[in-house]
């Protein structure tokens, strides 16, 4: 059981300076910082998150899929303004947020996604857990060891096959890992990852994805493997014009017509 700690702050304003604006996300911070380093890290989260209203951040997101995403046949997305290309970097920190809330209790201590796109939600997971992220790399360099992971993965994107490799050192037995990345389509790529941590010997906690096009194969063989999968935005169908998202609710899944 959780113990709660009574605390409580005393604030002094000098007279003259009661004219200031208070910036909502300033005063955020501020507590967000105080909470995290005085009442632990899940339970800031909890507040963060409470703070900020369940799910809102969500919503924006598949409203920005919405208004900003460019449907570019019925199985490719454009969402570069503000997703993989141009960053919006609020929006981007929220989904780690939400990944932190929904996975908060594993105990996760690595972030993994591979690059380029997925690396700054990958970074927003990690700062909301308070953990490293990795990045898988595409290409070998110079400076790599050759004690690596590797696993080839086929871009959807690019029509490409890839080597991915991850650094031996990075990826140990007694990690618990969160993979996340900004698509699930094929599930090329993050079978590839799920793969490369059970090479490993360390344990998969689940994949975190901003978009799952879910009329595509990926959730299928993630989940014939056995991964939990969360996914921010669900996508049942597309086509120029239109985006229809899944929402569940308890059992059901709803699918909701949004444009
Ligand atoms: P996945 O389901 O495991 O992610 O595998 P898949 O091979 O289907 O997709 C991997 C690549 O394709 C990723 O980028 C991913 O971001 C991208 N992708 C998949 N579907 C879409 C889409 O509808 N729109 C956009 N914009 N990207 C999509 P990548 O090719 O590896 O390149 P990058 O991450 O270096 O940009």
């Amino acid at each position: 059981m959780r113990t709660r700690h009574a605390c409580a702050i005393r604030i002094s304003i000098p007279k003259d300076r009661l004219h200031l604006r208070v910036d909502q996300a300033q005063v955020e911070a501020v507590f967000f910082s105080f909470f995290r380093n005085n009442r632990g890290k899940n339970e800031a989260i909890e507040l963060d998150h409470a703070a900020k209203g369940r799910g809102q951040k969500m919503k924006e997101l598949e409203e920005r899929i919405r208004r900003e995403g460019a449907i570019l046949s019925e199985t490719v997305l454009k969402v570069d303004s503000f997703l993989n290309h141009q960053v919006d970097t609020e929006l981007a920190l929220a989904t780690g947020r939400e990944f932190a809330r929904v996975f908060g209790d594993e105990k996760i201590t690595k972030v993994l996604t591979i690059e380029a796109s997925g690396i700054q939600f990958a970074m927003a997971a990690g700062i909301a857990l308070g953990v490293p992220f990795v990045y898988a790399k595409k290409k070998k360099a110079v400076t790599q060891s050759d004690k690596l992971y590797v696993a080839p993965v086929h871009s959807f994107t690019r029509g490409e096959t890839y080597q991915v490799s991850v650094d031996q050192r990075y990826l140990n037995a007694g990690d618990r890992v969160l993979i996340v990345d900004d698509f699930l389509a094929t599930g090329a790529a993050l079978v590839g990852l799920v793969d490369i941590v059970r090479e490993s010997g360390a344990e998969l906690v689940g994949v975190g994805c901003i978009i799952e096009k879910s009329f595509q194969e990926g959730r299928g063989l993630l989940e014939a493997k056995g991964v939990r999968i969360h996914s921010l935005a669900r996508i049942a169908s597309m086509k120029p014009g239109e985006v229809h998202f899944i929402e569940e609710t308890g059992n059901r899944q709803l699918t909701e017509e949004r444009a």
